[in-house]
């Protein structure tokens, strides 16, 4: 047994700080959803005028609005409060970028979360998300969700794509598409862009809204199902995306759909993929070993890769020249390759 120590010790301020995590993301999920970055992004300075316009205490205001600024997400200055453009362009409700549909499905992965410790005993996850009919419920929003959070990425990887410039037609087809964030950029920056998403059906149904959204949506054709049960014709792409599908199916299918998606690119076609890597030690980044811990509730095969691990899986597919976008301060990694 640990006895009470003697000597000096630190208080356990990484406990601490992780455990804080939670009251975070309740303070940013409910000033959200009482459209808190809202009043203050259309000007409304003070506590008082934030309190009327969003229906709360005018002292609650001031603890919310300080712990908002405390937690990075406003700015204070002797006129007031300021939205940051973090929360600017992902807070505020009225944005194209907001992330309010991760607030919506929140309660759902907390759900998985809470059965850790049984999952942990028994071995079985708690649910089966890619599963078509789980899939079904719960990628609609999960992928909507996504679309705020890729975005940026999805832009960086046109531009290292040099899609603007591009003289061809430029086929594309985005695997496993959600929201279709890892091609729209593609196809708004060269009208000779046409792209193929491929999802389950419902999802699909999110597709088409976020295309109309975009003003892209008469240079996208769809695959609707399985990506197992349709069979995609060969040397057709130019460019193949498969944005954060290969950690829900696990190293044996992943395999599988590197080399039918090679297949269906031309010779010297590019593929992107987009996932959440660990290093070779499988301990960090934190997000990336915590990620993993999500796949082992939510699928029964589902893992992260490393950055190795992936390379590896790409060349035994078919492919070359794999290389990094370069990306700072990112979750997301995302490999490129060529068809070789
Ligand atoms: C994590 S979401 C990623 C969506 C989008 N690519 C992105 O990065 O935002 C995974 C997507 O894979 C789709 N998916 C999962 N298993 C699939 C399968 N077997 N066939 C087709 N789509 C699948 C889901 O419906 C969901 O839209």
């Amino acid at each position: 047994m640990i006895g009470l120590s003697t000597k000096s010790l630190n208080p356990p301020h990484t406990i601490q700080g992780l455990m804080q995590g939670q009251w975070a993301g309740a303070i940013i999920s409910t000033a959200a959803s009482l459209k808190i970055f809202d009043a203050v992004d259309l000007g409304f300075r003070s506590p008082d005028e934030v309190a009327r316009e969003s229906g709360i205490q005018p002292k609650a205001a001031e603890l919310l609005l300080n712990a908002l600024v405390g937690v990075g997400l406003l700015s204070q200055d002797e006129k007031g409060y300021h939205t940051t453009e973090e929360s600017h362009y992902y807070l505020v409700s009225t944005s194209p970028l907001y992330v309010g549909k991760f607030f919506e499905i929140r309660p759902k992965s907390q759900e998985a979360w809470m059965n850790l410790g049984t999952v942990l005993k028994t071995g079985k996850p708690y649910n089966e998300i890619n599963k078509q009919e789980t899939a079904q419920q719960f990628f609609p929003a999960l992928a909507a969700a996504l679309f705020s959070i890729n975005y940026a990425y999805a832009k960086k990887l046109a531009e290292f794509l040099g899609m603007e410039s591009r003289q061809q037609p430029v086929k594309v087809l985005d695997v496993a598409c959600g929201s279709a964030v890892w091609s729209i950029p593609m196809a708004r920056e060269n009208k000779g862009v046409h792209v193929e998403a491929l999802d389950f059906p419902v999802v699909i149904e999110t597709a088409r809204e976020f295309t109309e959204k975009s003003g892209v949506s008469e240079q996208y054709s769809y695959l609707c199902g399985d990506w197992q049960d349709l069979a995609l014709e060969e040397d057709k792409y130019d460019i193949a995306v498969l944005g954060h599908i290969l950690h829900s199916e696990g190293k044996g299918r992943s395999k599988e759909l590197l080399s039918c998606v090679a297949k269906s690119l031309k010779k010297g076609g590019s593929i992107a993929v987009a996932e959440f890597l660990v290093n070779e030690h499988r301990n960090g980044p934190a997000f990336s070993s915590m990620f993993a811990i999500n796949m082992y509730l939510v699928t029964t095969n589902g893992c992260v890769f490393s950055k190795d691990e992936l390379t590896e899986m790409l060349k035994e597919a078919g492919f070359t020249n794999v290389r990094s976008l370069p990306l700072e301060d990112s979750d997301t990694s995302v490999l490129i390759a060529d068809r070789a």
